[in-house]
């Protein structure tokens, strides 16, 4: 009996060494499947369905720009921090999630050329009073922890301002706005107006704010893939020149 379960063990041990051998290596060359990263809790951007699958903007645009490289993608949902030290683990090759580039991101991460243009915007109750970001001051403001919505606020108000509340999600602070743990959100104009547009219609406004510098999208891979990213960015040109970037663009945002 006991010898039986131990055959039976040995075979199993087999078949599983196997079956990893079968896998394919990460690297990204040719046909290569490429680990895609992303929060996927930025809706029109990101988001994930009820299924669980990973749709909206920047999965289409990396889905296009694969394709125009023969190369397939599969998306994982990694949460916003978690994105970061797996692609400079090399546990993914690629980070998409409407991430702005900049200085600070670029020491840590190779940047692909830019592929859609955001600002910063402020989301308020309708009846807020609230014309800028100045008029904030001392009160509570929710940001997504380690955004560039994070960095305007801290710029405003100093990096140790007690207001300024941090969420792992961009979600999370506009449930505590809904609530009222928060008077104000400050993420990317095109998540915010999309919320006002579907959920909060009629709840909530948005309020620009003039120091808001316009930033630019860009895909991340770990610092030196330099073959990946000439990959990305051939890719990324190709979508351009061809429309299909803007075709994707106007399905999410309409035409400008
Ligand atoms: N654009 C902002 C930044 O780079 C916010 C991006 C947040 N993206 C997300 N999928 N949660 O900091």
């Amino acid at each position: 009996m006991r010898k039986k379960w131990g055959i039976l063990f040995s075979v199993l041990l087999a078949l599983t060494v196997l079956a990893g051998c079968g896998q394919p290596e990460s690297g990204a060359s040719g046909n290569d499947v490429i680990k895609v990263a992303t929060d996927a809790a930025y809706p029109p951007f990101e988001k994930q369905e009820g299924n669980g699958k990973i749709t909206g903007f920047d999965i289409e645009v990396i889905e296009a720009i694969a394709k125009a490289e023969g190369m397939k993608v599969s998306v994982k949902h990694t949460g916003w921090d978690p994105l970061f030290e797996a692609i400079k683990r090399g546990k993914m090759d690629v980070g998409i999630s409407a991430m702005t580039i900049t200085d600070e991101r670029k020491k840590q991460f190779d940047f692909s050329d830019p592929y859609f243009e955001a600002k910063q915007l402020i989301l308020v109750p309708k009846d807020s009073k609230v014309k800028s970001l100045k008029d904030l001051k001392g009160k509570k403001i929710g940001v997504q922890s380690a955004t560039t919505g994070a960095e305007v606020v801290k710029k405003a108000f100093g990096t140790t301002y007690p207001g300024l509340k941090g969420y792992d999600d961009t979600p999370g602070a506009i449930d505590d706005l809904a609530n009222g743990r928060v008077d104000a959100v400050v993420a990317d104009n095109g998540v915010v107006q999309d919320y006002v547009k579907r959920k909060l219609k009629g709840q909530f406004k948005t309020v620009e704010d003039q120091s808001f510098e316009p930033e630019h999208y860009g895909i991340i891979v770990k610092k030196g893939n330099k073959e990946l990213l000439g990959k990305i960015n051939s890719g990324l040109k190709k979508i351009k020149k061809d429309g299909t970037l803007e075709k994707i663009r106007n399905k999410y945002f309409g035409k400008e």
